[in-house]
């Protein structure tokens, strides 16, 4: 790339972010096809559905016949464990990666030589926008191994020409020491975690807000507005929302620019998105939220049509100037949502109402038991360090309230004391569900 196309920062856009939206257009079309195809003739999987559906390749003309093909489920991901929806030999799959299969089998997915650039090049392009440079050291603390986030991290963070710290998850001691010594700019870590780096700070008698940190990159589980206002100020850095699955890549499908906070840009070169009702897989219009479904575009070891991500989430237009469209931030998956007598409820809505009580720590966990015929749900939050009886009290009824009047659901809240709840070392789990064995 020319020097001429640089900017200020030295860092160059590839060619993907260059496109207009014409341009896009027919390069997804293109895109789409070959991975139709690829698709049909190298994975009985999609052979199969194809046909039973009455769909060939052939008869997708425009980016619309793409509604005629059928989802594919995670389900259908583990029922052709291991290798099923391989669409190469295995000699040219490079890397493995696998869902860490909580229920059942894991998924697993594959990359030949060339899927793996594209991936670095994605997640590259998502540290740019989310205002890192070439030459910035780059500390990742997702967990490296089986799980996406840190190689993922890393790679795109080597190809954008910064220097990487490759301290994956836990040992929280010696990260906060390694990110006063190492001085990096950036870090890629889930928001759960990164809490849990706060109060290591804290105990350490380190400022927080002193370091060298600038941008934090945060995703792998969904996190609040109110969650990047507590990040924000406590460490004085931008926090912006990174999203991808490993189903579809990894990190960096989507990502936040720290000069437009508020929405993801969907790297749509390579993953097509679509919105539809979770209830009828009816194709929504741009701006009504639904389930994200996503077709990759330049996948070779393990093409996905159609896959359910079962994330919630509203497709947006393209920024002015950009061609790539955007997607409100995921507030939830559809498993993640407890059903309490009839009202949906996520933990993120929990997370909005906790963080803005201020006698309450931005550590919680839900707890669903069954009492009697009912399912009943307790809020279990820490206390800030500096919150009285009663501050704890009033906090308690003031959460409760705001779950009534909200949510429309009757919670019971307990307050905790500081550092009893468990903390995350990545994910973070939030739901406790004892209905089994109550
Ligand atoms: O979590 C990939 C990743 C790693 C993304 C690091 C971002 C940063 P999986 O383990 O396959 O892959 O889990 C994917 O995590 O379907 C969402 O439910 C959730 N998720 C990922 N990013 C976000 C986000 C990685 N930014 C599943 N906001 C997805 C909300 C997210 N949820």
């Amino acid at each position: 790339m020319a020097d001429t196309e640089r900017d200020a920062a030295g860092a160059a856009p590839d060619l993907g972010e260059k496109l207009d939206g014409a341009g896009l257009a027919a390069l997804q079309l293109e895109r789409l096809r070959e991975t139709l195809h690829h698709a049909y003739e190298r994975v009985p999987f999609y052979r199969e559905s194809f046909d039973r559906a009455g769909v060939r390749p052939d008869d997708l003309r425009s980016l619309g016949d793409l509604a005629r093909f059928p989802f594919t489920a995670k389900a259908d991901l583990r029922g052709q464990y291991p290798f099923g929806m391989f669409a190469v030999e295995r000699s040219r799959v490079r890397r493995l990666h696998a869902s860490s299969g909580t229920t059942g089998l894991p998924t697993v997915v594959g990359y030949t030589d060339r899927d793996l650039e594209v991936w670095a090049e994605v997640v590259a392009r998502s540290i740019r926008a989310a205002g890192g440079r070439p030459g910035d050291t780059v500390h990742v603390a997702y967990g490296y191994g089986l799980f996406t986030g840190g190689l993922g991290a890393h790679y795109g963070a080597e190809r954008l020409g910064c220097t990487v710290v490759p301290a994956s998850g836990g040992m929280t001691a010696r990260q906060v020491r390694l990110i006063q010594d190492f001085r990096p700019e950036v870090i890629m870590v889930t928001p759960s975690y990164m809490l849990t780096l706060l109060d290591e700070f804290e105990r350490q008698g380190v400022d927080p807000r002193s370091t060298s940190l600038r941008v934090g990159i945060f995703g792998a589980e969904p996190w609040t507005e109110e969650m990047r206002r507590e990040i924000e100020e406590r460490f004085a850095i931008d926090a912006v929302d990174i999203y991808g699955l490993s189903e579809v890549m990894g990190p960096g499908v989507a990502q936040e620019c720290v000069d437009g906070k508020g929405a993801l840009t969907v790297w749509e070169d390579h993953f097509l998105p679509e919105v539809v009702d979770p209830l009828t897989g009816e194709v929504l219009p741009d701006g009504e939220p639904g389930e994200l479904v996503f077709t990759s575009l330049t996948k070779e070891a393990m093409p996905v049509v159609r896959y359910r991500t079962r994330d919630l989430t509203t497709l947006l237009p393209a920024a002015p100037g950009r061609p790539f469209r955007r997607m409100e931030k995921v507030t939830g998956r559809s498993d993640d949502m407890v059903i309490l007598r009839g009202v949906n409820l996520f933990p993120t809505q929990v997370e909005e109402i906790v963080l803005r009580v201020p006698a309450l720590a931005p550590h919680f966990q839900l707890r669903l038991e069954r009492r009697g015929r009912l399912d009943a749900l307790t809020v279990r939050v820490e206390a800030r360090a500096d919150a009285g009886p009663a501050d704890r009290a009033e906090a308690a009824r003031a959460v409760e309230a705001a779950m009534k009047d909200g949510i429309g659901v009757s919670v019971r809240v307990e307050v905790v004391d500081p550092e009893t709840l468990e903390r995350s070392v990545g994910k973070l789990r939030r739901i406790v569900d004892l209905r089994q064995s109550t």
